[in-house]
């Protein structure tokens, strides 16, 4: 057993590491999921022999997964899938986390429009994201039930309210913390939620022993947010929150990855063969990838690099915006019309600036992860110019395995410009003349200093991995223990 993280480890995220599903033949099979975050859990997982992974199940074999009520062993991880009612998966999924929270954290309303919230909301609330959270706490109780001073590590935006169905259930001691893996933004955009969402949440976390961010200043937004609306008492300098006898610790830990990993997927076949396209597109190369959201700032980041053709003619032909966009959250109405207003801009940038022999932008709804990586490698500039972030790990992916000295343009309302604005052209993603400028100055750049940019954002990824990320978690749950959450000497540092 791994020191600090209990006699049983429980790790639980709304999407899991694994989605099952039936072969023709009828036999059972599982891909594994590659998103960022499922990657980091993997690793936080892989530290405790006996750990369990609790998911909702997407499909209907991991329904009959979650029916045989044990673990499911597959590769290293042990997982558990909680079968939802699907109308109140829908009402938590696309009513309630997306778009309500992933709206409200990214700062995505047009406020004097949108949201229009009323008896709906409520009923989306209730039977839906309280419904789910629910089981995901039952679930959660099961699996840690005899287990002396269990750890659960509960993940994100989909899950506020299992903290407070978990202390309505244990009477034992559990650790339990909450990471959010999406902004947290300052306490006056709470408003737009109605109270019973708002204290919900807040009341719910604050059952925890450590809330959890990417960045220093989502955790510094926490602390207001809890204090503004519960009266809670914060301590913005030692990142502490004492509220009704508790003490809750509030933290940021930068989430990164696995720099070995992405450079041996760099030398895949699969990768080198994606390459072997790619050399045929003219120019340089811009890039971006990305789930298709609203809070990736796509439609701005076509219509900017529309105005640097227009403002630099001599760049046409010399240079393609190569853009894969994965497609995301489709049934939810703000999602479906974005794809379409993505779709529109690209139309109308390539017939605005498009010649005979070349089409500005490239546009490649799919997903396909070694086409990406190949993307990465041989990028000459990256756009990461989110409205919002919670971390954007395609930054950090990007610049490891990235071969052609390129360089990045990066929002400064990213997690990631906390550690990696000081070698990326940072841009306000909501000015399309500056980000225009930035592409322009980034292809423009000269080679020298392309290379030191570049060596030392690979070097800033490099100095701090998942490892790390892991690490400093493992740690502080050891110390808060130890401390009982009660001893100011076990306090975490200033934030
Ligand atoms: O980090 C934000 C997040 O919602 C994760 O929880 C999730 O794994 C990822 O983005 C993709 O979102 P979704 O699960 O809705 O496809």
């Amino acid at each position: 057993m791994v020191s600090g993280l209990g006699e049983q480890l429980v790790i639980v995220s709304n999407r899991g590491p694994v989605t099952f599903s039936r072969t023709e033949s009828g036999e059972r099979e599982y891909s594994r999921g590659a998103g960022g975050l499922v990657t980091a859990l993997n690793a936080v997982s892989r530290r405790q022999e006996g750990a369990v992974w609790i998911a909702s199940a997407m499909s209907e074999e991991d329904a009959a997964v979650s029916r045989e009520n044990v673990p499911y062993e597959v590769e290293d991880l042990r997982v558990t899938f909680v079968e939802h009612d699907p109308d109140a998966y829908s009402l938590m999924y696309n009513h309630i986390a997306n778009p309500l929270l992933w709206f409200v954290q990214h700062g995505l309303y047009d406020l004097p429009y949108s949201p229009g919230l009323g008896d709906d909301t409520r009923r989306a609330w209730e039977e839906g994201y309280v419904t789910v959270n629910r089981n995901f706490a039952e679930a959660t109780a099961g699996a840690i039930a005899g287990a002396e001073s269990p750890v659960i590590l509960l993940h994100d935006y989909q899950l506020y309210m299992v903290p407070r169905f978990l202390r309505e259930r244990l009477v034992s001691d559990a650790f339990i913390s909450l990471f959010v893996h999406i902004p947290w933004p300052e306490p006056d955009y709470w408003r737009v939620l109605p109270r019973y969402i708002r204290e919900g949440v807040l009341e719910s976390l604050l059952e925890t022993s450590i809330v959890a961010f990417h960045t220093r200043r989502y955790a510094r937004n926490f602390i207001e947010t809890a204090t503004a609306f519960l009266g809670a008492e914060g301590d913005a300098e030692r990142g502490i929150i004492r509220h009704e006898d508790r003490e809750i610790w509030v933290k940021a830990y930068p989430i990164s990855i696995d720099p070995g990993e992405f450079k041996e997927l760099a030398s895949d076949e699969a990768v080198e063969a994606e390459e072997e396209a790619l050399r045929n597109l003219p120019g340089q190369l811009v890039v971006r990838v990305d789930r298709m959201d609203l809070s990736k700032n796509t439609v701005r980041g076509f219509e900017a690099y529309g105005r640097m053709l227009e403002r630099h003619p001599e760049m046409r032909e010399q240079v393609t915006f190569l853009a894969r966009v994965q497609p995301s959250r489709e049934d939810v109405r703000e999602y479906a019309r974005y794809a379409e207003v993505v779709q529109e801009t690209v139309d109308r940038v390539n017939k605005d600036h498009g010649t005979d022999a070349w089409k500005p932008i490239e546009l490649a709804m799919e997903d396909n992860f070694p086409r990406s990586i190949a993307a990465y490698k041989n990028y000459d500039v990256l756009l990461v110019n989110a409205v919002r972030d919670g971390m954007n790990l395609v930054a950090k992916e990007a610049a490891v395995v990235n071969d052609r000295g390129g360089v990045l343009v990066l929002s400064e309302n990213a997690g990631a410009y906390e550690e990696l604005g000081e070698h990326a052209l940072t841009v306000n993603p909501f000015d399309l003349d500056e980000q225009a400028e930035a592409i322009y100055r980034a292809l423009t750049m000269p080679a020298g200093e392309r290379a030191r940019k570049a060596r030392a954002l690979k070097q800033a990824v490099e100095a701090n991995t998942i490892e790390h990320w892991v690490q400093a978690q493992i740690r502080d749950i050891a110390s808060y223990r130890e401390g009982g959450g009660e001893k100011q000497s076990a306090a975490p540092d200033a934030l």
